[in-house]
């Protein structure tokens, strides 16, 4: 028996897993500041949640859904995304007007594992509902913005570009339509199965962009409307000092997306993955599942990746090691007294020899070692430049008082 995870999926253990906790306990703070509650949706849904939502010609649902019957026969898929999933929960609760929520969980795509590309990934997200504004739009992107930045990314930038809506993106497709049909031979050959169906989608394609210099931008056929859109998104960016760049061949992997789409991208990582998030405004996803007609706009953030393009360590998982030379016992009863005083506390329960107890507290990296002595009495604090007596009931004050 192979105790290896599945291929292309990931084990997150100490001490690597410290750097999880942060980031992860840093989203909740930063998705709370932006005034997202918490949603969380099942991790599988309806198989046609998917199909009629991210959309049938997208490599996502053609090529890299886990998709199972279950025992009552129902065709299920594991969530490779979590929006039509939150959307679904919104129409279900029959929310009306301005709805935001935050969530934060693995995802599932049947993809050729590499590192940042997983079958098994973490995205944290948000949804902002029922809100056409584009000053909704600026402010989820604001908050992706400033919670990587926060995190600490190597070359953060952010890229955005508009795909139009109903009104004037059909004329466009017939412009790109004819653009690339009198290129057809000089396309790959997934480019070219995609003319007919799915025009936008060949923009992504890396393969083909050298066909594509002189490409007609969605941006110079946008109706009144979308173009207006466009320019708040713009303006109100630049006013939060926020700097972006256009793209006008960004239109992202999934297909229920209207006007705004934008991607965060991380210069210092390999190209193919260099996406550590993206999102966009969606207003048609709501009818396309079957709901009443809901715009929205957000993103999702790969934490996989982030964590891969971080330029910044986290400090220690523990803030004292507590080493007791009279047994584990009496090491418990200060370790809860520490604890109910806010410190993140260790010790060996399983009653080693002091020395044996000692080398514990140095491999698990706590800046504070706390000892105590077989005399009853006052308790010994160690950290990197200091030692000093004192009862147990000051080592938590004073510890603070040394950050
Ligand atoms: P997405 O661009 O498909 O968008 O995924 C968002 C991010 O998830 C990507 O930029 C990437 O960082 C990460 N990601 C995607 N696939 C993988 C993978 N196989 N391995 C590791 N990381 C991955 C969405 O999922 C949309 N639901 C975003 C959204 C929310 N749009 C509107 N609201």
């Amino acid at each position: 028996m192979s105790f290896q995870p599945p291929k292309g999926t990931d084990d997150i253990l100490p001490p690597d897993s410290q750097v999880w906790r942060v980031v992860l306990l840093e989203w909740e703070e930063w998705s709370a500041r932006f005034g997202y509650p918490l949603v969380a949706t099942p991790l599988f849904e309806a198989t046609d949640l998917f199909l009629r939502g991210v959309g049938d010609t997208t490599e996502v649902v053609t090529k890299q859904m886990y998709t199972f019957e279950d025992k009552g026969g129902r065709s299920l898929t594991l969530r490779p995304e979590g929006t039509a999933g939150v959307v679904r929960a919104f129409l279900d609760s029959g929310a009306r007007g301005a709805w935001k929520g935050a969530y934060s969980g693995p995802m599932f795509r049947y993809e050729r594992p590499q590192g940042g590309r997983r079958r098994q990934f973490w995205q944290v997200g948000v949804e902002f509902l029922d809100v056409e504004s584009p000053i909704a739009d600026v402010e989820v992107i604001e908050l992706g913005f400033r919670y990587i930045e926060s995190v600490g990314v190597n070359g953060l930038e952010l890229r955005i570009n508009t795909l139009g809506d109903h009104q004037c993106r059909p004329a466009y497709l017939t412009k790109l339509r004819a653009f690339f049909a009198e290129r057809r031979e000089e396309l790959c050959e997934d480019s070219q199965s995609l003319i007919e169906v799915n025009p936008l989608r060949i923009l992504d394609c890396k393969v083909c962009a050298p066909v594509m210099d002189d490409v007609p931008g969605m941006k110079d056929a946008l109706c009144e409307a979308c173009a207006a859109h466009y320019d708040t998104v713009r303006s109100s960016l630049t006013d939060l000092g926020i700097p972006f760049t256009e793209d006008p061949k960004l239109v992202r992997g999934l297909d229920y997306y209207t006007r705004t789409a934008f991607e965060y991208i991380g210069t210092g990582l390999d190209t193919a993955q260099n996406a550590i998030g993206g999102g966009g405004r969606y207003d048609g996803l709501a009818e396309s599942i079957g709901g009443r007609q809901a715009p929205g706009v957000g993103f999702a953030l790969g934490i996989d990746r982030i964590i891969m393009a971080m330029n910044r360590s986290v400090g220690p998982a523990l803030d004292v090691y507590i080493v007791s030379e009279t047994g584990p016992g009496e090491a418990l009863r200060s370790a809860s007294l520490l604890r109910s005083k806010g410190l993140r506390v260790d010790f060996d329960a399983s009653g080693r020899s002091t020395k044996a107890q000692f080398k514990s507290a140095s491999s698990s990296g706590a800046p504070a070692t706390v000892i105590i002595h077989a005399s009853a009495g006052e308790v010994s604090v160690r950290t990197m430049d200091d030692r000093r007596d004192m009862p147990l009931e000051e080592v938590a004050e004073w510890l603070k008082s040394q950050r």
